[in-house]
């Protein structure tokens, strides 16, 4: 069995990883400050059908009830705004260098699907009720289990038997600590510092499973996501099939975000999660 040290290594060297892609790297260096790098996110999504449907597609579920319909790569543009758009564009592209066999799809489809939910659930959250939205949030939100699509790309083995463990153990922390001596918030945070991705993601991965505090610069941002990852598994979206339900230090959070009640946010966004099943 792996240990801690060798998928640490496994992960630094890239050895089962993929790289990031050209698309996702190029979008990744992308700025707003740039006029031409306008068209050239437009140009990007548009040259690859697959991830322009699916950018479509969550452009039109995070916008739900402001933008929507949104119909084409130059009006998400429009309406949402460069930085939304190439948050929204960068997860797709991720998310679409760990798409591998068949027999995986289904585990791959779930963490998906958790992922957009939680992503969105930010973003609402974050513009309804925050002072100062940003567009990272989704970005944050939607990327904070990448450590689980490699561990579920790379080391399919130990994925699955972190999935029977959940069955007897009830933590996602522990069985991972068990089975890998590590856990897939490492595993991220390693595979995001050597992918070059901004330091807020670092630490919204490192530490969504922990009390947020524990992040010095971006606490209020990990709490957001723990808390957005919490209502997406009480609205069905769950990372495994195994329905067990993720650390959530609710009063630890509730002191950095002056939000509703998880319940009344279940309530107001049950609906629009919907959605995420047709994507
Ligand atoms: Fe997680
Ligand atoms: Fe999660």
């Amino acid at each position: 069995m792996n240990s801690k040290t060798d998928i640490r290594i496994d992960i630094q060297k890239l050895k089962k990883l993929p790289t990031l892609s050209w698309t996702a790297e190029r979008i990744l260096n992308l700025t707003s400050k740039e006029l031409t790098h306008l068209d050239e996110l437009v140009d990007i999504i548009e040259r690859d059908p697959p991830i322009m449907s699916k950018v479509l597609g969550v452009a039109n579920i995070v916008y739900f009830g402001i933008y929507k319909p949104i119909t084409t790569v130059k009006d998400a543009l429009l309406k949402i705004g460069f930085k939304a758009l190439k948050n929204i564009a960068l997860s797709i592209s991720i998310f679409s260098l760990f798409k591998s066999s068949q027999e995986k799809e289904k585990s791959y489809m779930r963490l998906f699907k958790h992922s957009i939910a939680t992503g969105t659930v930010c973003q609402i959250i974050s513009e309804k009720f925050l002072n100062e939205p940003s567009e990272d949030n989704f970005a944050t939100g939607v990327l904070h289990d990448i450590g689980l699509f490699a561990l579920n790309y790379a080391f399919y083995e130990q994925f699955q038997k972190i999935e029977q463990a959940l069955s007897r153990e009830n933590s996602l922390t522990q069985a991972e600590k068990k089975i890998l001596g590590t856990t897939h918030s490492e595993m991220g945070k390693w595979l995001a510092e050597i992918w070059g991705l901004p330091e807020i993601f670092c630490d919204v991965i490192l530490y969504h499973h922990e009390p947020p505090q524990k992040s010095v610069k971006y606490a209020k941002n990990v709490a957001l996501v723990q808390l957005s990852n919490s209502i997406a598994e009480k609205l069905g979206y769950h990372p495994f099939e195994v329905k067990i339900e993720s650390e959530f230090y609710r009063e630890k959070v509730y002191k950095l975000l002056d939000v509703p009640e998880p319940e009344e946010l279940v309530n107001e966004l049950k609906e629009i999660l919907k959605e995420v099943e047709n994507l």
